[in-house]
């Protein structure tokens, strides 16, 4: 029994930030910023939560999937920022969904946490557990960042995706993950330091940090070997692919991996121009976009891959 992927949604926050915008209150540009990275907008929280954002789009996705919250057996959020430390966002989504049918908690993978999620749903689906899954990718990043930081800041934006998957005989899915954490620290946020009466420590809020060109090099080498390691698997190529949908961190990211695989960038679904890098969220925001652009075609052989904090990374290969 394999996963299939059978309902798709989004959220975004409603304010629009430009490059143009940030340049008014830091030192930047959207010279510097748009050719760096692709980026030209973000959307940034404001009345807006994880939560609420992460509900709207799994609404969005149970409808989607022609499905109801009572027939939702499983719940995975993927989050770098959820509302609370507990209770964890699935379990959020499960109240204000009411899909009291189903087991609900978070993974925590940075960028990559989708494809881990939906990794876990395959197994929990082949194992027989369940047989529908919903997997949420939500962050409002913007509460994390050092907005001092010009080099982190401006790359980021706020959003939620989801998917409803369920298990279906003849489908076609592969999956790999990696970790590599003795190599962490190049991206990171820390959590909130040990602070008691026995124990006073400085106990400013800690930040996202990350070693920008460290973490480029890293995605660059290691998502073409994870998706090729798919490919074999599957016995196809990459011309065999109809789109790479894959974690949005910058442009230049996303066409040295088309390089690498010899492929068209129109294989490649861009968003990282208007959303900038929504991290867990990014896949299941770009794959509604498709979806509801009417771009996605049942039978499209399709490779998702996400990569980031921890390092980790994630890659799966589907039929539509
Ligand atoms: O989602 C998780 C995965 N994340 C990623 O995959 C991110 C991967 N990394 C990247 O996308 C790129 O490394 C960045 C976009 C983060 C940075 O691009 P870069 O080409 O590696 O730039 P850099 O860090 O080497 O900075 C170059 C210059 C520096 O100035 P000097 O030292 O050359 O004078 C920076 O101070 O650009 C400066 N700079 C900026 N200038 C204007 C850094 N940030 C900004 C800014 N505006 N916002």
């Amino acid at each position: 029994m394999n996963i299939r992927i059978c309902g798709v949604g989004s959220a975004l926050p409603a304010l629009t930030v430009t490059n143009d915008d940030l340049s008014k209150i830091m030192d930047t540009s959207d010279e510097w910023i748009s050719t760096r990275t692709g980026i030209r907008t973000r959307h940034l929280a404001t009345e807006e939560t994880t939560t609420g954002l992460a509900v709207e789009a799994a609404k969005q996705a149970i409808k989607d999937a022609g499905t109801t919250p009572e027939e939702i057996e499983l719940i995975i959020g993927a989050s770098a920022t959820p509302d609370n430390i507990v209770p964890s966002l699935a379990c959020e989504v499960q109240r204000e969904i009411g899909a009291s049918n189903a087991v609900a908690f978070d993974v925590t993978a940075g960028c990559s946490g989708f494809l881990f999620a939906m990794s876990i749903a395959q197994a929990y689906i082949a194992s027989g557990k369940c047989r529908n899954a919903l997997l949420i990718g939500a962050e409002v990043l913007s509460k994390i960042m050092d907005w001092s930081d010009r080099s982190t800041c401006v790359l980021f934006g706020d959003g939620a995706g989801a998917a409803v998957v369920r298990g279906e005989e003849n489908a076609m899915c592969y999956m790999t993950q990696g970790s590599d954490g003795a190599r962490g620290s190049v991206l990171s946020c820390m959590n909130r330091p040990v602070n008691h009466p026995y124990h006073v420590q400085d106990s400013r809020h800690a930040f996202v940090h990350m070693e920008g060109q460290e973490v480029f090099k890293f995605a660059v080498r290691t998502v073409p070997i994870a998706i090729d390691r798919l490919l074999a698997e599957a016995k196809l190529t990459a011309d065999d692919i109809d789109y790479f949908f894959l974690h949005q961190a910058n442009l230049r990211i996303l066409e040295s991996v088309a390089k690498r695989l010899k492929q068209p960038m129109e294989k490649f679904p861009v968003n990282i121009t208007e959303c900038a890098n929504t991290s867990a969220a990014s896949v299941p925001i770009l794959l509604t976009e498709y979806k509801k652009s009417g771009r996605l075609h049942e039978g499209d052989k399709i490779v998702l891959a996400g990569f980031g904090a921890g390092l980790t990374w994630g890659a799966a290969l589907l039929t539509w």
